[in-house]
């Protein structure tokens, strides 16, 4: 696992701060009405704006700065301008920010006007099981302790599935470096394996549950990114980027939302 120093922990940061003031004023702009395409713009603004890049665009050819799924769909949804939002659903905006050459990525799953009661447990379920996550974790810590804390919390709380084909993940000067990180206890012998390793002080990870109403079973649409649940139920997102620190973690893309 790559550890950083001081300065690179401080890009980060500011990547931090610069995606979550630009996923502010994507949560600001959610309407019924409203393109996901528009929201893309949106933090490309803000993005851009304060001298920074999405570290999205690009990878592995994807053309944004940001997924937005909206209901069914779970992550990696492409903006569309015929993806129009509707009183009633439910959208995670997942941003990726790169600064002086250090990545941030974060999102968070919002109601469009008024939303269910039952949706609106989703939205505050997938958040707390982030919450859950960090409650312990510091330098030293298990990457499997992530994972069981989730899980824990989950099965005992709420009905709801947690999806196994998509991970946590540490960044840095790449999106996505090592180590996976499973929000659930694995039980194949390569992720066991992952959950067996310690996070050393100044590690940069992302931690995002993904929490869905119905079976976890999810397949990828047309356009090849938009990953939705198999059964059409709602599903939820929640991410930040954090650093952990030998007495416990820092999370860096929390600042204004
Ligand atoms: N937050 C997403 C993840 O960690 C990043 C989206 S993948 C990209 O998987 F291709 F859009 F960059
Ligand atoms: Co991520």
């Amino acid at each position: 696992m790559k550890t950083y120093k001081k300065d690179e922990l401080d890009n980060i940061r500011r990547a931090g701060e610069i995606l979550s003031r630009a996923l502010f004023a994507a949560k600001n702009k959610v309407a019924p009405g409203v393109s996901t395409l528009e929201l893309d713009a949106v933090a490309e603004g803000v993005i851009l704006e304060h001298g920074a890049e999405g570290c999205f665009k690009g990878y592995r050819g994807y053309g944004f700065v940001s997924c937005i799924s909206v209901n069914e769909e779970v992550v990696h949804g492409t903006p569309r301008a015929d993806k129009v939002l509707k009183e009633g659903d439910i959208v995670s905006i997942d941003v990726g920010v790169r600064y002086n050459n250090f990545c941030a990525d974060a999102s968070r799953t919002f109601g469009v006007g008024q939303i269910s009661n039952s949706a609106q447990k989703l939205i505050d379920v997938t958040k707390q099981c982030f919450v859950e996550a960090t409650k312990t974790l510091k330098a030293g810590s298990h990457v499997g302790e992530i994972g069981r804390n989730v899980e824990y919390y989950i099965r005992h709380n709420t009905t709801y599935g947690i999806l196994t084909n998509y991970f946590g993940h540490g960044i840095g000067r790449n999106v996505h470096e090592e180590p996976l990180i499973p929000n659930f206890v694995p039980n194949v012998p390569q992720l066991r394996a992952v959950a067996r390793k310690k996070f050393p002080e100044n590690t940069v990870i992302c931690i995002e549950p993904m929490i869905c109403e119905g079976d976890p079973t999810t397949k990828t649409k047309e356009d090849k990114w938009t990953v939705v649940m198999a059964d059409g139920k709602l599903s939820a997102h929640y991410e930040n980027t954090l650093i952990i620190h030998k007495d416990g973690v820092e999370v860096v893309t929390d600042k204004f939302i």
